[in-house]
């Protein structure tokens, strides 16, 4: 990646077939960045990647809590693509439950997709950014990860532990021209929050200063800045895109 310009980049966005991570691919997709989109359905991250515009991007089937899929996806990501310069760390999903009725494997599928899976990802395109001295890595955490919220213990801690993450990861690698960002959505349109009922949308619009849910496209807009060269001072921080909920 030049200082200056990020077209021809490789990114890989996980979880990039629908939601905010579509919206991401989308967006890098116009700024002239090649993007394989990650997720565990392989045709629909094969559906989303050729809706894209521009050439080059593909599709992946990989379950991101699994190292050896994600090793064999980088791996074969640089082979037809070349050199990983960006990752988003973007996949995630949700079990809620109450404390008490929160079962193991609620607690842990969450821990192993959201946190397992971006670090899971991280150490594997660190080897070839440290030596090439450049890349850019961006994790999607969540406002529920720096206030929590009834009901998300596990996801809660997911979001809250890929905060540490980022800081280590951007601490870590920082000596090698390697950047680590994370950005923490509010309340966002997409299928994840299309389960809340009206009543529960409204009482959400109430806490939130800029009066409204946001939309793909706003996190989108983020995460095409904190990539870019426009961020080239920037590492280990957490940009809040959430109308104002946490300040
Ligand atoms: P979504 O449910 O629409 O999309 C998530 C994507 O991740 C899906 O394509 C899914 O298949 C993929 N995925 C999940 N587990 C995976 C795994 N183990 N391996 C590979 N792919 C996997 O969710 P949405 O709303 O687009 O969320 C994207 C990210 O943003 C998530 O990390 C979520 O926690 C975070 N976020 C969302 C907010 C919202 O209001 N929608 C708010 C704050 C954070």
């Amino acid at each position: 990646m030049s200082e200056t310009d990020i077209r021809g980049t490789v990114a890989v966005v996980t979880g990039g077939s629908r939601g905010i991570g579509h919206a991401i691919a989308a967006a890098f997709a116009d700024a002239g960045i090649v993007v394989a989109i990650v997720g565990r359905n392989g045709e629909a991250a094969e559906r989303a990647a050729a809706e894209l515009p521009g050439a080059g991007h593909a599709g992946y089937a990989c379950d991101v809590a699994d190292p050896a899929q994600v090793d064999a996806t980088v791996k074969a990501v640089e082979a037809s693509a070349g050199p990983i310069g960006i990752l988003v760390n973007n996949a995630g999903i949700t079990r809620d439950n109450i404390l008490l009725r929160m079962k193991d494997e609620e607690f842990d599928e969450v821990i192993a997709a959201n946190l397992k899976g971006a670090f899971n990802f991280t150490r594997a395109v660190t080897r070839g950014m440290m030596k090439r001295r450049d890349g850019v890595i961006l994790n999607i955490t969540s406002v529920v990860g720096l206030m929590g919220n009834a009901g998300q213990a596990n996801y809660a801690a997911s979001k809250a532990g890929l905060v540490g993450l980022t800081k280590s990861v951007a601490k870590e690698l920082a000596g090698r021209g390697v950047r680590c960002n994370a950005i923490a959505p509010g309340f966002i349109e997409t299928d994840m929050t299309a389960a809340l009922d009206e009543g529960q949308v409204e009482s959400l619009r109430e806490s939130i200063p800029l009066g409204a849910l946001g939309r793909p496209e706003d996190v989108a807009a983020a995460a095409l800045f904190l990539v870019g060269p426009g961020a080239r001072y920037i590492t280990g921080q957490v940009l809040a895109v959430d109308g104002g909920m946490v300040m």
